[in-house]
């Protein structure tokens, strides 16, 4: 059954065979070579050109999977580096790239830019074949914009999530199947597992701290993760046009690269019966919540929903078929005299908020602070007096020495746009920092007890 949506039972929504590292057929090396290259020709400003000479190359030597997966990984990087590695950003896609990152992402089912699948899922390789991937040391990344360390360290701490994740997804099928047949016991023994397994997942998110610098992140890494909806400060105002030959192109607009279409973590919303609302919406009076029966309710238009359509199509769909048959809140609902049962379901649940909690944390550290600096910056003259103020504002870390942190090009103009002030946005476009503490509070809504 998992099969039939891309799912691993080991590896979870990574793929079973592991990412190629490049194309296998010849006929691809002109790709293959650019991606060798990414980071050279990005700094060099140089990528543009080289795309814009490189032949229209058809999709027709693809053959498996990881094949087409490998394509959209190089296509997408490649699209990102041109629109946003120049001295102002580029709002077309020229047809050696659109043409064939189009039909790639219509076979596999996902936007033709640069999402969590590209950057994440199928962006990674062990060190060693024989160790597992759930552990960080033993990860590295395919491509990277900037060919940083902290680069490849953002991607690889989410892959190792996945990794580590990856067995509560046939726990809680489990679960779902036991609560089916009135067995309080096992869904008390999976919801326990799930828990533990949680907070792994916490240790395994703080450890971010450790290899990748808020300052690299925000100045250099994070501007290519950017979209093209709602850009106009950054200088997309329409979008970006995908020459695709076809006479009839319109300007497209996609949100940026983001966490949020990691198809495991809404596994564990749906699953814990956890409900998302469009940001600033109140919550239901519980008056209205309890003796509910049967189902959740279709879940509202918001964010969270929207990133489904980023993620690759059968894992959204999973998320959908498993949202209808997800019943683990009601079974607790209904046997709320089994304390055991309460207790481990509460416990998911708040183990779920302090992984949010922790995220929440490093949201702060890695853009909240790092655009006041940029800001600072802008506003004060003499270098000598920013550095001091930045120092004060950091001051439990070091700007990195002989690291140019401020950022030129097409990413000073998104922090040009950050740095108007009030309307600072997460590359999926959210408010951040409210759109994250609503998330996180919704987590404990379904709580048992009170807490
Ligand atoms: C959402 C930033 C790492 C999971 C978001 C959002 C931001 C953000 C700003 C809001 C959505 C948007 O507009 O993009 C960051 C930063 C990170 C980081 C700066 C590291 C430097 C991670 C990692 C995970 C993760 C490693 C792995 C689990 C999520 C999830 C959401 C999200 C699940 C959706 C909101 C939710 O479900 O609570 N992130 N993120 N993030 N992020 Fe991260
Ligand atoms: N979504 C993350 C951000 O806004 C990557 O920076």
């Amino acid at each position: 059954v998992l099969a039939d949506y891309g799912i691993s039972p080991t590896h979870g929504f990574l793929p079973d065979v592991l990412p190629l590292t490049r194309l296998p057929d010849p006929y691809y090396h002109k790709w293959e070579a650019i991606a060798a290259n990414l980071q050279a020709l990005i700094l060099s400003k140089r990528l543009r050109g080289v795309v814009d000479r490189l032949p229209v190359l058809s999709t027709i030597g693809l053959e498996h999977d990881a094949e087409w997966r490998r394509a959209y990984v190089l296509l997408s990087f490649m699209a990102h580096g041109y629109i946003w590695g120049g001295d102002s950003p580029s709002d077309r896609l020229p047809p050696p790239i659109a043409v064939p990152l189009l039909k790639v992402s219509e076979h596999l089912e996902v936007p033709p830019v640069a999402t969590y699948a590209a950057v994440c899922l199928w962006n990674f390789k062990p060190l060693f074949m024989d160790e597992e991937i759930d552990n960080l040391e033993n990860l590295s990344t395919l491509l990277t914009f900037t060919g940083a360390l902290d680069e490849s360290w953002f991607y690889l701490v989410s892959v190792a999530m996945e990794a580590r994740g990856a067995p509560i997804v046939p726990l809680m099928l489990d679960a779902i199947a036991a609560a089916r047949a009135n067995d309080a016991a096992t869904v008390t023994a999976n919801l326990n597992t799930f828990a533990e397994r949680l907070d792994d997942l916490t240790t395994l998110l703080v450890r971010m701290h450790e290899s990748c610098d808020p300052n690299i992140f925000y100045n250099r890494i994070r501007p290519f993760l950017a979209g093209s909806k709602n850009m106009a400060e950054a200088g997309l105002p329409n979008g970006v046009l995908y020459e695709d030959g076809s006479g009839t192109e319109t300007y497209r607009q996609y949100a940026g690269g983001s966490n949020a279409q990691s198809s495991l973590i809404q596994f564990f919303d749906v699953v814990l019966g956890i409900e998302h609302r469009p940001t600033g919406e109140k919550a239901t009076p519980i008056g209205d919540r309890t003796g509910r029966e049967g189902h959740a309710p279709a879940p509202k238009h918001n964010f969270i929903m929207e990133m489904r359509n980023y993620m690759p199509g059968p894992h959204a769909r999973f998320l959908g078929d498993v949202q209808a048959v997800a019943n683990i809140r009601d079974f607790v609902e209904r046997n709320k005299d089994n304390v055991a049962l309460c207790v481990a379901y509460d416990a998911c649940l708040s183990m779920l908020r302090a992984l949010r909690d922790k995220h929440i944390a490093i949201v702060t550290r890695y853009i909240v602070l790092p655009s006041r600096e940029v800001r600072a910056r802008s506003r004060s003259r003499s270098p000598e007096v920013t550095r001091r103020k930045v120092n004060l504002a950091t001051a439990s870390r070091q700007q990195p020495q002989g690291i140019a942190y401020d950022a030129r090009g097409a990413a000073a103009k998104q922090q040009e746009a950050d740095k108007k002030g009030s309307n600072l946005k997460g590359t999926g476009g959210t408010a951040l920092i409210s759109f994250l503490k609503q998330a996180r509070d919704e987590t404990g809504e379904p709580a048992i007890e009170e807490w």
